[in-house]
């Protein structure tokens, strides 16, 4: 998709495919509009005098035009002007593609001078993000509907007092963004089949082919080698052999003591392992790669936007399947760093490899801060439902950070209790720890007291249950709940910003 930002006096081309598109709040303002012709302004204003239009939130009128170079206007209300913000904003614009879509329009300019230019980056997120299909293995004719008249062209007509070459930075890096959450959610999308931690190596190599970040694999002899035995033993079940990606970023300029370890959970697949899951629904467990998705897609952005914060992204991949050599309950294995580990259920396995990577990055790097994300826990859906994410960690403020980041992107997360009495769930008779908790108690809480007990005391961390947000969150508009979501990125850039 094609942004630009130009000034109120700039001559723009239009035809029959472009509509103008007014935001408007709740108040009965004038419309002044120098691309309308003055007819045209008169019927719109008379549209808004006869109330034929409210301007309240998710209002929205499509006024076809008969003249030959501009399709219509599209009148968007936005509701109480002190009452918006920027989720809003994004959801709104994610329903005004159900109106281009019908009326053939591939491109809108967007009459900005009645509402804040801080607004145009949630507003090109929602676009983007709600237009995202996924139809690469469909061979004819699907989601014709959705695929004709995509918008390929948004122009923001602002005041002339606003710095253009600022907006127009803004919009390049939003679109690079949610171009790159589509990337991601394409990415989760795809079959196990087709993707196995090989594969998904593969093509994250080719991803960073021309980008400034050291990009490294560990293979399964190189996994046994440095002793992540965490990784192998979740793997080991599968022909498709256990990996472990790891992407440094390490801007020049950068100061190291501020370095980010960013860990996500990359289960290609889960079935359960020897602990099977039920068979109905079990297709969704090829999103259990969602936050080594989400990892991948936070390093390129931060190497394309060449952001200067020292991040290093590590991502252990994995098949957790049965067979004869698959892990089993009751085995005990010596995890990264020499903490022993009770199997107790074979589909308790994200916090295993997660653990590895976590003490990995420990002995490997002098991390600040880690975070953590991955669909770890049913319970968490169970919780807290689709609309947010729980959060985890050992540090109020960091919490705090990303709280804020979230509600920022509209990635919201929701704090759980990490008080050291749960540790007592995950004691093993056998061993320094069991990698379950009683069934059917705080089982998120119990993923992320064990995540823990790999994290040492001065280091910063906090673990993000995205069981419930990677996919098929309805009722907002911009998340399409037949795809996944690619929930995490636009957070984590956002927190990673501010650091
Ligand atoms: N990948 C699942 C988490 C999950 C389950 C996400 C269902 C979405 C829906 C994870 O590996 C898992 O199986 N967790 C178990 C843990 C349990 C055995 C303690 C769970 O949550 O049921
Ligand atoms: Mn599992
Ligand atoms: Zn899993």
């Amino acid at each position: 998709m094609k942004v630009s930002v130009i000034h109120s006096q700039t001559t723009i081309e239009f035809d029959w495919n472009t509509a103008l598109l007014i935001p408007i709040f709740e108040t009965k303002l004038p419309i002044q509009c120098e691309i309308l012709k003055e007819e045209q302004e008169i019927f719109i204003q008379s549209i808004i005098d006869r109330d034929l239009f409210s301007g309240k939130e998710n209002d929205i009128l499509y006024v076809p035009f008969a003249s030959p170079n501009l399709a219509g206007v599209i009148l968007l209300g936005l509701g109480k002007k002190e009452e918006f913000h920027e989720e809003k904003m994004r959801r709104i614009a994610g329903s005004v593609i159900n109106y281009t879509r019908n009326n053939k329009i591939s491109s809108i300019v967007c009459d900005w001078n009645y509402i804040s230019t801080e607004y145009i980056p949630p507003f090109i997120e929602g676009i983007i993000l709600s237009q995202y299909i996924f139809d690469q293995y469909k061979t004819k004719n699907a989601n014709e509907d959705k695929k004709t008249n995509p918008i390929t062209n948004v122009t923001f007509i602002v005041s002339s007092e606003e710095n253009i070459q600022t907006l127009n930075n803004q919009c390049e890096q939003t679109v690079l963004i949610c171009n790159t959450v589509n990337m991601v959610r394409s990415l989760i999308s795809s079959p196990a089949n087709e993707l196995t931690p090989q594969s998904f190596t593969t093509f994250a190599q080719n991803m960073f082919q021309n980008l400034p970040l050291k990009f490294q694999v560990l293979d399964k002899s190189e996994l046994e080698r440095e002793g992540l035995n965490g990784i192998l033993a979740v793997g080991k079940g599968s022909k498709n052999e256990p990996m472990m990606m790891i992407l440094e970023y390490q801007p020049s300029s950068s100061n190291t003591e501020k370095q980010v370890v960013i860990v996500g959970k990359g289960v290609t697949f889960d079935t359960g392992g020897i602990c099977l899951k039920p068979h109905e629904g079990m297709q969704e467990m090829r999103y259990d790669m969602s936050g080594a998705a989400v990892v991948l897609g936070t390093m390129y952005i931060l190497a394309e936007l060449k952001l200067n914060i020292p991040v290093i992204g590590l991502i252990p991949l994995v098949e957790n399947i049965p067979s004869g050599s698959a892990l089993l309950p009751g085995d005990i294995i010596k995890m990264y760093g020499g903490k022993t580990v009770e199997v107790l259920n074979t589909d308790a396995e994200g916090r295993l490899i997660i653990a590895d990577a976590m003490a990995y990055a420990q002995k490997n790097y002098a991390p600040k801060k880690i975070i953590d994300i991955a669909t770890l826990t049913g319970g968490c859906i169970i919780a807290l439902g689709h609309f947010c994410a729980g959060v985890l960690g050992n540090d109020k403020e960091l919490i705090k950070e990303l709280l804020h980041a979230g509600n920022k992107t509209g990635e919201r997360l929701w704090e759980f209790p990490l008080w050291t009495d749960y540790e007592k769930l995950i004691q093993s008779d056998f061993a320094d720890v069991a990698n379950i908790g009683p069934k059917g108690e705080a089982s998120t809480i119990v993923g992320g007291i064990f995540l823990k007990q790999f994290v040492e005391n001065n280091i910063l961390w906090a673990h993000i249950d995205i069981a419930g947000t990677a996919w098929g969150v309805k009722h907002i508009a911009y998340w399409d709940s037949k795809y996944p979501t690619g929930f995490g990125v636009r957070l984590l850039i956002q927190w990673l910003s501010q650091q």
